[in-house]
Parts: C-alpha cells; structure tokens; sequence
C-alpha cells in the first residue's frame, strides 16, 4: 500500500485570510478586518504572497519555541499558517541551496516591532544552521552584538521603550554549507541629537542611566560620576526609569556581551571613559562677560567639570578652556580667531558632545565588525538583515525625518522594483504572457529628493556651501523656485498658485507628497543639521588628548592633516550611503517583513483601526497586493495542486497515473472552470482570481466531507461487521465456557450435599450401634459384679468362722516374721567395722526390737573383741595380763599411773647374766629373775638414797649393791605384807615387811623407782602366784613405815619446787619422813 502523505498548506483552518491577495474583495476596509481578525486570534502575522506583514503583540506569544523552529524547519513556504520563521526558513534555504544571497528588508514605524523581527529572524537562523565549537562562537558574537549596540543606539521614545535611533545593515556570512562565518555591520544616521536634548518623556541613550545605576562605586569614583541622574544636564529627569527595565543588570549585560564580542578590559574602559566625558560636558556652564570692544564673549562658570573632563581625557585644561572661547577660522593661509558669545559656547559644547558620542558610536560598529568578520577568504554567501526606521510623519518634521523618509521612499522603490522583477521573471520562467501591471511607481519622488542638479538635497548641500549669509529661509525660497511645478512637493511661497491660500501649510514649512503619505517639514535647522559643524579648535584640542580612543575619534584635529575642504555634508553623506545600501540590496534576493505597529499604548490586544490604516497606507500594503495580483492572483506547482485536488474529479481520484500537468488540466476541464481564470506555466497552474481558488477550496471541502463520509460509512461497516463477528466467535466461547462451568459447579455442590447426607447418616447409624455396644457391656459387667457380690458374701459367710480362729495369730507371726527377717537381713548390710573401739551402731528401725537391738550390739561387741583377743600369742597375753592387773590396781588412783600405760614392762633391766660384774651376783640366785632394776633406796635415819639392784625372783626379792653385785638383804615374799604410795605423781614406794620376821629386823624398806607401777604390779602378781595370797598395796598420802623400832609417818607434800621435778626427801625427826613431789 502505497504510503499516504498528508501535506498541509497555508490554506488549512485559515483565520481570515492567510495571504492578503487571496482576499476579496480587495479594499483598505476589508484589509483591516482581515489583519484585526487574525491579530484577535493571536495570529500576527500575514502574507502579501512572500511578503510577511506583522502586527506588534505587544505581549510574549508561545510561538518562538524550539519546537516552534523544529515545525518550520525545511518546510514549504505555504505549508504552515503564516510566521516569520517560515520566511526566514526560505530565506536561509535559498541561500544554502541555490546559492542565492538575500537580504530581509524590514520595515515599519518605530515601534512596530522591526528590532524584535530582526533578532527572531537572526535567532531562527542561529538555531538551524550549522553546529560545532567554531560555528557556535561565531553565532555568539553575531548574536552578542545586539546587546551593545541596543545599549548604545536605543534610547526610550513616547512610542517605544527601546527604540532604535540608528538604522541597521548587517550582512550576515556563510559558507557554501551555510555555516555562519562572521558578519559586517553598517550603521545609518545615529539620532545624535538626542544626546544633548531629549523630547518630554523620552530618555537619552541607554548607556547612561546603565552606567550610572550599573557601575560599581570604585568604577564611578574612577570615571569622576556620581550615580544621580539629576546631577547631569544631559538627562532629562521625567522619564528616567523606564517599566520592567533594570539598568543595573542590563550594564552588566552589556559588559559581558562586550566581552564576548571581542572588547578587551581595556577598550572597554576607554569606552565608559567617552560615555562619561559626554555626560560631563554637559554640565560645562558658560556666563557672559563684555570685554572692551563691546565683543560679546564667554567664560566658563565652574571649571571644576572642565578640569576633571580634562584628567578623564588627558586633555590639556588651558586648550579645551580656549577652544570653548575662540574659534579661529583659517582662510589661504590666514587665521583669523574670533571669540565666542554664550550662545556659540554652549553650541560648540552640544556639537562636541554629539560629535563625540556618535564617533563612538561609529567606532564601536566598527569594533565589532572587526571581532565578527569572517576569518578565512572562502567565497562567502550573505544575508543581509536590514532593521531602518520607517516612515515618520510627527507634527514637527524636521531635517531628520526627511532624511529617513527619503530611504524608506528608496526602500520602496526598490521594493516595488524587485517584485515586479520578481515577478516578471517568474511569468517569463513559466511562459506565461506578461499582462501590463498598474501601479504607482515613487521613482519620482526619489527624484524630487536626490536628484544632482536640482533635488533638495542638492539644494540644501549648495545653499551650505554657498559664501554669504545662509539662512533656513533662503534655503526655502531656493526650493520654492526650483521645485516648485514638481507635482510632489507643496508650499505656500512657490510660484504655482495653488497653495497660496491653503492655511494647513504655514509659511516655513515646505510639503512632500510621499508615497505613503504627506509629510509637512518645518525648515528650521536643515543647513544647520546639514552643516554638522564642529569647530575646528575643538577637534583639535580632541586630538591632542592623551586618551587613545578620543584622539582617534577626532583624526581631523591633526594640524598636520589640516584639510581646508569642507567635510561632506551630513546630506550628501546619507545619500550616499543609501545609495551604497540600494547597490548592495539589489543584488540581493529580497525578503520582506512589514512591521505594524496596532495601537500608541505600548498595550496588548488594543487593535486601533485609523492607526493600522495609516500605516497600511504608507506601507503601500495594499499596493503590495495590487502588484503580487496584478497577473495572477495565486499560484502553485503543479504536484501539491493536483494532490490538494485530485479528488474532484472521477479520473484523477484516487491516483493520477500520468505527468501532474495534466492530470491539473483534466481537472480544470471537468470542473469547467472559464479559461480566462487559469493559465497553465511550466511547473504552476496559475489562478487570476481568488475566488476561482476558493471556489476549488470550497468543492474541495465538500468532496472531503463526502468523502470523509464514504470513508466513515465503510469503516463504520467494517467494524461493526468485524465487531459482530468478534463478539459472535466470542459469544460461543463463552457460552462454551459458561455451561461447562455451570455444571461443573453443579455436579460439586450435589457432590458435596450427597456426602453431608451421607456422613448425618453414618453418624446417626454408628451412633446407635454404639448405644447399642454399651448397653450389652453394661449389662455384662452389671451381671459381673452382681455375681462377685454374690460369690464374695458366699464365701465370706462360709469362712467367717475359720478366719476368726486362727487367722489373725497367723497373720500377725508372719508379719512379726516378715519384719525381723527384713531386720536381719538389713543389719546385716549396715555392719559396722570389726575394730573393738568403733563405737558404730546402726540405728533401731522398731520401737519393740529395741532390747534385742541392744543385745545384738552388745553380743557383736563381744564377738569382735574375742575376735581381736584371738590373734594374741601367750607372751603378748602376759603382758596384757600385767598391763590390766596395773590398772586395775592403780587406775584412778595414782596419778603416776597414767604415764606407765605407754611403757612396756620389760622385767629385767640389768642383764644380769651379761653382766661380768654381777657373776657372782647371779650364781648366788638359781631362780628366774623377774624384776633387776637399779632402784634407789631411801636411808631411814636421813632420808637420803643410794642406789641398789632390785631383784625379784619366784619366791624372794633381793637388793644387791649396785657396785659390787654383792646381796645386802634378802626377803621372802612370804614376809611382805605391804606396799605403800602415795598417791601423787612420783616413784617412792615403801615395802611393808612381817613383823617379826628375820627380815624385818632392820625395818621396812622405803624406795624409789622410775619403774614403780610395774615393779608394784608385779610384785603384787607374783605374790599372789607364790602365796595365794593377795599382797595389800595401799595407797595413801600419808602412811607408817617401821623403822627398826621407830614407826615414822611418810608424808607427801606437793607444790615444793626446788630441785626442779625431782621428788626430794627428808627426814623431819624421828616421826616425819616428808617427800616433796613437784
Ligand atoms: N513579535 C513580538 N512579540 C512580542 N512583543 C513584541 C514583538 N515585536 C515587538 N514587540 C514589543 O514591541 C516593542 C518594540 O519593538 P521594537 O522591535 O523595538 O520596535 P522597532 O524596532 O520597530 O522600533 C518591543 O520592545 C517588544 O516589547
Ligand atoms: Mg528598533
């Protein structure tokens, strides 16, 4: 399928009417209404065929957007509703494609918008031409330009807050790619009055008020300024801010975009320098002061100003203060100075200052030219953006407004030159026959104004020139005997009559038919204006300043260069470089943008019908459409025309197989359209009459309605049919689905109903089988237990007797039985050990086994004691046996005795028989000795002791000297009746002797031993052995011992410690024997 490509064109959901030649009928009155309308919609702007008029918003609209430019990008020129990108799409496109240069020319009053058109088309261009570092920097620049240029040429007006008072050229490079390479500008007739007087409610130039609300202190202090307008004669005071503008930030604007254009720190300050000199020359006052020779003569007032101007400068104080008093005049060789009155002071002073600020002017244009120009020498190709204010008329004309409205009767002209070429060329490149075109051509106004030999300006120029007095006047009157059959131009004092009484023309005016209008000028200041004089001191004292830029400003001063022939005057300068312009515009492809300024309030949606008409008029606008439609009104190629078409006709619709050409003529034939409306031209069908094209438009939009409804109709069936199969195909589906669901849904629910009856009645089933099971199994243990019961009474009742007897007796044995078996078989496990002094003994589990428990513990004892007893031979017996008759003789009793347990009886301490010594001693006793001991025996008459052998044998005890081994006395045991002893802790014992016997004759023997208890013991043992008798051993602290007749008291006394733990005896008299025992 063929790809279908909707083109749209100027002609879609039009307002009005794009493009004016389309309108009709064709009328100032219906012009208006078409531009109001449009302008009511926010459509701005309008065709005149390439021709853009603009209609001022005075308000931001949405349609300058990047996307904006994207829309208008590479598009046809009636493609898309009518816009100022789309020219300068075209513009730009021709150049780079078809290598043609152009120039946009726009115009307008002031206010009208030229400035903003001139920076959107400079924008546009900006936007869609070629990108990289290089290319953007150059954009920069060209764009960076406008900012300096603005600060220093605009100045607020009454009909525009940033008027621009200087015209504009600027030729902007590129490439054969169409990449920016730099740019020329060129400046036309700054407003340089403005600089030293300014109208009610306008402003200076911008650069002031900037400087002194932008400057930092240090920069005021250095530029000698104060920041108060009102201290500067040259700012007027009653409009010195202007709504929504901010001097401040536009100053540092400025400055940045200097610096980026190019300026050094340096320049810049050279500049601001010159900007403050002008502002400061203003404040120079002069006062009068006669001198002798009644010449009238001036001086100045303060000479503080002077002398700061003078160091800002570097100017010498004393030449700029003559240069402000003399004028000198040199003719052939001859000076001739002249002082100057007040009213000549103050005039130097003015044209200085406007002289120097409109040099600096020139100067910066030609500053920038040099950081925007084109570096390399390719061939370049150029579009030229021309911004020149429009036609002026004001109540006081003056020798500016002629001058401008002399260029724009020259734009026009070239206007009208250039389309109708335009246009005829076209008729020639199609073949189409060149009907005659009416109009009116101002060539001879142009003529009235510039012509060499008798044009006003070349009048004006000779009266200027002319020796003698020169006068405004005389320049009129010169007019008026020239010019005055000219049919353009009207005044009271020429000869032709038919002004003489017409009172709208006063008598120092002269009248211009222009183009677009009359234009009244007042002759006052022409020669003056024209004249542009400075004197020549000053430029001198100018060019000898130290300041760099000021002395190159004044390069005329140079006596060097002293150049007698007038400089050119401000006139013939103008024309000359509008004729340069033209040459240059000439070349050039034209673009045209129209400016319209809709209402004198500076106010959005305000659309003032007599001030719109006005400048149609003078624009010639509807002239513009008369030329364009001359011929043919409209015109297309024939492909787009056919595509827009085709549909009216059966054979060209829906494809049109053969060459567009004549598939058009087809077309135009059955529509039948008269053959003097259309002419057929090599590539365009051209239409003579708007209306055949709107009737075309008007068919077009009814097929297409049609058609739009043949296209609906079938789409509408199409769908619905597509619809009704879908939802059929869809319906069985679902209904598929649903019933399958349906049942499925069914079946589970009697699924589930089925098993909930079911459960209720197994339930139920299982329930009452188990009443059931549990009722027999009650029943059967009922049964049980009654049978137990019964069995259980049966059996007591047949027992009962039986049990009462004998059973209880039994069961208490047993138990008796059971429990003292458990006891011995448990003391059994607790034994305690088998040593006689473990004092051991489980505890009674029983109340009533406590006395056999007592037994058993009693009879253990014993046994174990046997035991131990058991394991003793009989000599080990022996000793026991000594040991236990010791203590039971002597336990408690005598105190030595508990001493003597630990010590083994040993008997015989002196071997005897060993002994050599003793040999006799031994043979002498045939017996077993059972005591040899060496004992100490106490001497009766003093109590003294000596040493003796102790023996005991079976049957006597003998005492032996202890040296010699000799017996001294021997005794029977049969004669012992007694031992005595104390009953303290010492060896003294006395052996009591039978009365009478041989033994005794001497008396009893008292003596003293380390070994007594065992010597008493055994005595005592052996004794009772021998004579079955037990021998009597007392035990007393006091007793009698016979001393041969005497009997003597033994006495123990304790406590005497002389001779340390020796028991010490003494005799006391013959009764008293006392033993002291420690
Ligand atoms: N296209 C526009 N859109 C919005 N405002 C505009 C437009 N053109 C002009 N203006 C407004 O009108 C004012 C005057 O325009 P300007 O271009 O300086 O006039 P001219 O140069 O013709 O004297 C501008 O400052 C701006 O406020
Ligand atoms: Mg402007």
């Amino acid at each position: 399928m063929a790809k279908m490509e909707v083109k749209s064109s100027l002609l879609d959901n039009m307002i009005g009417v794009g493009d004016m030649v389309l309108l009709e009928p064709l009328n100032e009155e219906t012009f208006i209404d078409n531009l109001k309308k449009r302008f009511d919609h926010s459509e701005i702007y309008t065709y005149i065929g390439s021709v853009v008029i603009s209609v001022n918003p005075y308000r931001s609209l949405p349609i300058y957007s990047p996307e904006k430019v994207e829309d208008y990008r590479n598009r046809n020129f009636y493609e898309l509703s009518p816009h100022i990108f789309a020219l300068s799409d075209e513009a730009y496109r021709s150049l780079r494609d078809q290598d043609k240069d152009q120039c946009i020319l726009i115009t307008g009053e002031s206010g009208a918008g030229k400035t903003e058109a001139s920076k959107l088309v400079m924008s546009y261009v900006a936007a869609v031409c070629g990108k990289g570092a290089e290319v953007n920097q150059v954009k920069e620049q060209l764009l960076q330009s406008n900012p300096v240029l603005e600060a220093f040429g605009n100045a607020k007006t009454v009909r525009n807050d940033n008027s621009s008072r200087f015209g504009k050229y600027m030729d902007i490079e590129f490439d054969f790619k169409g990449d920016p390479l730099g740019g020329v500008i060129s400046n036309y007739l700054l407003e340089k009055s403005r600089v030293v007087k300014q109208p009610r409610g306008e402003r200076n130039f911008h650069v002031f008020y900037q400087l002194l609300s932008g400057a930092s202190e240090e920069l005021l202090h250095k530029l000698k300024l104060e920041q108060d307008f009102s201290r500067y004669n040259y700012l007027s005071l009653d409009s010195a801010k202007v709504n929504g503008v901010d001097d401040a930030a536009n100053f540092r604007t400025v400055r940045n975009a200097m610096q980026i254009v190019g300026f050094s720190d340096h320049e810049a300050e050279s500049v601001l320098e010159v900007v403050a000199t002008v502002l400061k020359l203003g404040n120079i006052e002069f006062k009068p002061e006669s001198r002798v020779n009644g010449l009238d003569e001036s001086k100045i007032k303060d000479k503080n100003e002077l002398k700061e101007i003078c160091e800002l400068t570097s100017i010498d104080q004393l030449v700029l203060e003559r240069a402000f008093s003399f004028r000198t005049v040199e003719a052939k060789q001859e000076k001739v100075s002249t002082t100057l009155n007040v009213a000549q002071a103050y005039y130097a002073r003015d044209a200085l200052a406007k002289n120097l600020y409109s040099r600096l002017f020139s100067w910066l244009v030609n500053r920038i030219n040099e950081s925007i120009k084109a570096q390399t020498k390719v061939r370049k190709k150029v579009m030229g953006v021309l911004d020149i204010y429009g036609f002026e008329i004001f109540e006081d004309n003056s020798f500016e407004q002629f001058i401008i409205n002399y260029c724009n009767e020259k734009l026009q002209q070239i206007f009208i030159e250039l389309t109708l070429k335009e246009e005829q060329e076209e008729y020639i490149r199609e073949d189409i026959e060149w009907t005659h075109i009416d109009y009116f051509n101002n060539a001879i106004i142009c003529d009235l104004i510039e012509n060499n030999t008798n044009g006003i300006l070349a009048m004006l120029d000779e009266e200027c020139l002319r020796p003698g007095t020169v006068t405004d006047e005389t320049f009129l009157e010169k007019l008026n005997q020239v010019c005055a059959t000219h049919q353009h131009f009207e005044s009271r004092m020429s000869k032709c009559s038919r002004f003489l009484n017409d009172t709208t023309l006063p008598h120092s005016c002269f009248r211009i038919q222009h183009y677009a209008g009359k234009v009244l000028y007042q002759v006052e200041g022409f020669v003056d204006k024209n004249n542009d004089l400075l004197y020549r001191d000053l430029s001198q004292a100018m060019w000898k300043a130290g300041h760099a830029l000021i002395k190159s400003l004044f390069p005329e001063g140079n006596p060097a260069k002293v150049n007698l022939k007038r400089p050119p005057t401000a006139g013939s300068q103008f024309k000359a470089s509008v004729a340069t312009l033209m040459k240059n515009l000439q070349t050039k492809n034209p673009n045209y943008i129209r400016c319209i300024k809709p209402n004198d309030k500076k106010a959005a949606h305000i659309f003032n019908e007599s001030l719109v008409c006005h400048q149609i008029r003078y624009l010639g606008l509807l002239e513009n459409v008369r030329v364009r439609r001359a011929g043919y009104a409209f015109r297309q190629a024939y492909e787009p025309c056919l595509e827009r078409y085709k549909m009216l006709c059966k054979q060209t619709w829906p494809h049109w197989k053969g060459p567009a050409r004549s598939g058009v003529e087809i077309l135009f034939n059955e529509l039948e359209i008269p053959m003097e409306e259309y002419s057929f031209g090599r590539s365009k069908i051209f239409i003579r009459n708007p209306r055949t094209l709107f009737q075309l438009e008007d068919l077009r939009k009814q097929r297409l309605e049609d058609l739009a409804t043949l296209i609906q109709k079938i789409y509408r069936g199409w769908k619905c049919r597509t619809h009704f199969l879908l939802m059929k195909k869809s319906q069985v589906v679902i209904a598929a689905w649903y019933r399958r669901y349906a049942q499925q849904k069914r079946y589970q629910q009697i699924k589930s109903s089925a098993l909930v009856i079911q459960s209720y009645i197994r339930g139920w089933k299982a329930r009452k089988i188990l009443r059931e099971l549990k009722h027999q199994k009650r029943c059967k243990e009922a049964a049980t237990t009654i049978a137990a019961y019964w069995h259980g009474t049966q059996v007591r009742r047949e027992y009962r007797k039986f049990f009462r007897a004998n059973a209880g007796k039994k069961i208490y044995e047993f138990t008796l039985q059971r429990i003292v078996q458990k006891y011995f078989l448990d003391m059994k496990n607790k034994m305690p050990s088998l040593s006689p002094i473990d004092k051991n003994w489980p505890s009674r589990p029983y109340l009533f086994l406590d006395s056999t428990h007592k037994e058993l513990k009693r009879i253990f004892h014993l046994w174990r004691c046997k035991k131990y007893r058991d394991q003793f031979t009989d000599q080990r017996k022996l000793v026991y046996e000594e040991k236990l008759e010791a203590s039971e003789l002597f336990k408690d009793k005598k105190a030595l005795y508990p001493s003597s347990v630990g010590q083994p009886f040993q008997g015989a301490y002196l071997e005897i028989s060993k002994n050599p010594k003793y040999k006799k001693l031994k043979d002498a006793i045939e017996e077993k000795i059972i005591i040899a001991e060496v004992v100490n025996k106490i001497n009766r008459a003093n109590g003294k002791s000596t040493s003796r052998i102790f023996l005991l044998t079976n049957n006597n005890l003998l005492l032996a000297d202890q040296k010699s081994g000799q017996i001294k006395s021997e005794v029977p045991l049969v004669d012992v009746t007694k031992v005595s002893m104390s009953s303290q802790n010492d060896g003294f014992f006395a052996v009591h002797l039978k009365e009478g016997s041989e033994a005794a004759s001497k008396g009893d023997f008292l003596f003293s031993s380390d070994h007594l208890i065992e010597m008493a013991t055994k005595l005592y043992r052996t004794t009772l052995s021998q004579t079955k008798q037990k021998l009597n051993i007392e035990i007393s602290d006091e007793f009698l011992v016979q001393f041969r007749q005497d009997k003597v008291c033994v006495k123990f006394i304790q406590g005497n410690q002389k001779n340390g733990s020796v028991p010490t005896c003494k005799r006391r008299n013959n009764r008293l024997l006392e033993v002291a025992v420690p």
